[in-house]
């Protein structure tokens, strides 16, 4: 049964400052770049998005001339349409240039206060930083960005820097406060483009303006939540970022921690950016350090062999390009989490993310209780209980699992499901990049990570990353193209319950 939906006023659309930008992006040729980025910013110049005075400066370590540079613009934006080919306008293009130098040695001051200083009204531009860089650059790219001197003029600035943000709680901790040398905490914008999302934004949306299912939210009604983060892909070019991140510091820190907080948090008192990200950070300060009997109960890490993916047989992850052939780094994790407050007290959280899993699949299973008393002795099956699913990936849709009674048959239970699916709605909504760009433009830090939130986060981690690290895998531990190690099935079994998918 699809759901409809009803317009009760028009939107009016997404407003951008008109404010003037020059957007400086470290690691402007690389994979963010040229998979979200580039296209992100190509379709809000196409939707009319970006002020006419927006400039960017791409930063990279190859050679490459502004021509090569526009041509992989180009190209990148080609490859993320549908339709291939496409002309992209000169006019658009043309907002690019072009910077190499390596940030490890500091190269590029020069050039980019020069870039800068180009522009007569400075004052006018809000100018943006942004760091696409592998993590371990951010310390030194933050020491090239203080030695500039901008022309000595006063202008907005604003850093975004992409997750994982620091390596541990230390770092983070370090690393922010060279960033707090440089800019203010509102001028921060630590992303998760998880937070972007039509659907993650719906979950707190959902909640919070029905007034149907609030009441049921907590321990006394829900059984069990599972979120999955699952990909078919393998670490594709990245295999020296992925080897010394993981799933754990890939996903689980970040995306992971995000998608439980959402589910779990409190309602905000309203939607500044400061007060739901108040009701976030109450949340990860809950969910419970785990002692190391509790992770080798609780907790599964894999790596992935040999298989198969859409029929194609695939390598397994030591063979990967840029992976060390002893490597011990996760590519799958599962769980159980626990967010030890009054309202999801014995609730337990199993969380389970990976690559090279059977399919790209990213949701959110809100399982009820199953009805207290099983009134319909007759039935040939068990009522199921009901589900609430939020699907992120590949599909954006919400959908509710319900029991109805089967026509004409005695007593037998026949679950449906009520959805509503976005990509039915006949309007146009913003990737997670494009509409994180946008909010930075803006100022609206809302879908953005505060210091405090990253290192609540790292504090949960931390203990699982040493825990494992002690530990000699006898890797890989799972076939390309399962749902991971068979311990993770287990994980779910051993509680009565099974993953939905
Ligand atoms: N890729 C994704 O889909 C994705 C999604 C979400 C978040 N992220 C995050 O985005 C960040 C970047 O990831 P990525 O996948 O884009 O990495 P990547 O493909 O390895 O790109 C890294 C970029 O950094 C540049 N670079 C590396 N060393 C440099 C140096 N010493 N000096 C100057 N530039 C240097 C590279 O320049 P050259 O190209 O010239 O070598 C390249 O442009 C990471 O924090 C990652 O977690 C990535």
């Amino acid at each position: 049964m699809d759901l409809e939906m009803k317009t009760l006023c028009e939107p009016e659309g997404v407003e951008v400052n008109t404010q003037p930008f020059v957007l400086i992006i470290f690691g402007g040729g690389g994979d963010l770049s040229q998979k979200k980025l580039l296209p992100a910013l190509y379709n809000l110049f196409k939707l009319d998005k970006l002020n006419n005075d927006a400039y960017i400066l791409s930063y990279g370590r190859r050679e490459r001339t502004q021509d090569q540079y526009r041509e992989l613009v180009k190209t990148s934006i080609e490859r993320s349409l549908q339709g291939g080919k496409a002309s992209i306008e000169d006019s658009f293009l043309e907002k690019f240039n072009y910077l190499s130098g390596d940030s490890e040695k500091l190269e590029g001051i020069d050039e980019i206060n020069k870039y800068i200083c180009k522009f007569k009204d400075i004052k006018k531009y809000q100018i943006i930083f942004y760091l696409a860089t592998p993590p371990n650059l951010a310390e030194n790219i933050l020491n090239l960005i203080q030695k500039l001197e901008l022309c000595d003029k006063p202008f907005k600035k604003k850093i975004v820097m992409e997750k994982p943000f620091g390596i541990d709680t230390v770092s983070a901790i370090n690393l922010n406060d060279n960033l707090h040398k440089i800019f203010e905490e509102e001028e921060i914008y630590r992303i998760d483009h998880y937070l972007g999302k039509e659907t993650v934004q719906n979950i707190l949306f959902f909640r919070f303006g029905n007034s149907i299912f609030e009441p049921l939210w907590n321990r006394s009604f829900i059984d069990h939540i599972q979120i999955t983060v699952a990909e078919n892909i393998g670490i594709e070019t990245r295999g020296n970022f992925y080897e010394k991140a993981g799933v754990l510091k890939d996903i689980i820190q970040n995306h992971m921690m995000q998608l439980i907080a959402l589910v779990a948090m409190e309602p905000p008192a309203n939607f500044e950016a400061d007060c739901v990200r108040d009701e976030k950070v109450k949340i990860f300060k809950s969910i419970s350090i785990m002692s190391e009997e509790y992770m080798e109960e609780n907790l599964v890490l894999g790596q992935y062999g040999t298989g198969k993916i859409s029929g194609e047989n695939v390598v397994e992850y030591r063979d990967e390009k840029n992976v060390d052939k002893d490597s011990n780094t996760g590519t799958f994790f599962s769980g159980k989490f626990h967010v030890d407050n009054w309202r999801w007290a014995g609730v337990p959280f199993y969380v389970r993310s990976g690559k090279r899993l059977d399919r790209k699949l990213t949701e959110i299973v809100i399982v009820f209780k199953t009805p207290p008393l099983k009134l319909f002795g007759n039935a040939c099956r068990d009522m199921l209980a009901n589900e609430l699913v939020f699907s992120i990936q590949p599909e954006e849709k919400i959908s509710l699992s319900i029991n109805m009674k089967y026509p004409g048959v005695e007593n037998y239970p026949h679950p449906v499901e009520m959805n509503f699916n976005y990509s039915k709605l006949d309007t146009i909504s913003l990737t997670a990049y494009e509409r994180l760009i946008v909010d930075c433009i803006k100022g609206d830090l809302t879908l953005f990570s505060r210091q405090d939130g990253v290192e609540e986060m790292w504090r949960v981690l931390d203990p699982i990353v040493a825990y494992f690290n002690k530990i000699n895998f006898k890797f890989p531990n799972y076939s390309a193209g399962a749902w991971g190690p068979v311990k993770s099935k287990i994980l779910l079994e051993k509680d009565g319950r099974k993953w939905r998918i």
